[in-house]
């Protein structure tokens, strides 16, 4: 089985980049998980795609998903919502529209966040479902939101790995997002 992980986050020491990468450590025997960022994919204008059409680093990006059985999406909260970088991305997806249904429908997908704050992206998570019934994937209904990411996942991309808490909790998430993709 192939997954993608995607992240919301550009920065280069991202929680959500460290927490794609702690779940790819995490998958069992059989299952690659594929970690993608958003790095080199213009905003969105729409006369950018009438003269150029879809950028290729958009589309380089489709074909990771294609060829992925499962889609995780990890998403930084800004201001209660999914930043709009991420936003960004989706919509390039979407297009043009005859893409959209390809690309998403019914495409396994799963949701997950890490924040320093408390509350583990659960907003960004709740605002993005109207986006993703739009897309109509199949939705993952269990979501993983890590709080307290600097001590949950550790301070700097590639060093510590994640405390044994976060750990059980990916390995459970995850566990019950490969029977979904697998029953599909
Ligand atoms: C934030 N942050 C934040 N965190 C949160 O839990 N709820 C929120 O509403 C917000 N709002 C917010 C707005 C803006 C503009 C920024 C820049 C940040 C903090 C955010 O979770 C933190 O910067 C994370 O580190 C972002 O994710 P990455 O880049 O570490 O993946």
């Amino acid at each position: 089985m192939k997954l993608i992980a995607i992240s919301g986050s550009l920065r280069r020491e991202s929680f959500n980049t460290r927490l794609t990468r702690a779940i790819a450590a995490r998958a069992p025997d059989g299952v690659d998980v594929d970690c993608a960022t958003l790095h080199g994919i213009p905003l969105y204008d729409g006369d950018l795609e009438d003269e150029h059409g879809v950028p290729e680093s958009v589309e380089a990006l489709r074909a990771r998903i294609d060829a992925a059985d499962g889609l995780i999406l990890s998403t930084p909260e800004y201001n209660g919502a999914m930043p709009g970088v991420f936003k960004n991305a989706l919509d390039w997806l979407t297009r043009p529209p005859e893409k959209m249904a390809p690309t998403f429908s019914g495409k396994p997908a799963a949701l997950c966040g890490a924040t320093p704050g408390g509350l583990g992206t659960t907003l960004a998570q709740a605002g993005s479902l109207v986006m993703l019934r739009q897309f109509k994937v199949a939705l993952f209904p269990d979501h993983l939101r890590v709080s307290g990411a600097a001590d949950a996942l550790g301070e700097d991309v590639g060093e510590s790995g994640p405390d044994e808490r976060t750990i059980k909790q990916i390995d459970r998430w995850l566990k019950g997002f490969i029977e979904f993709v697998g029953d599909r």
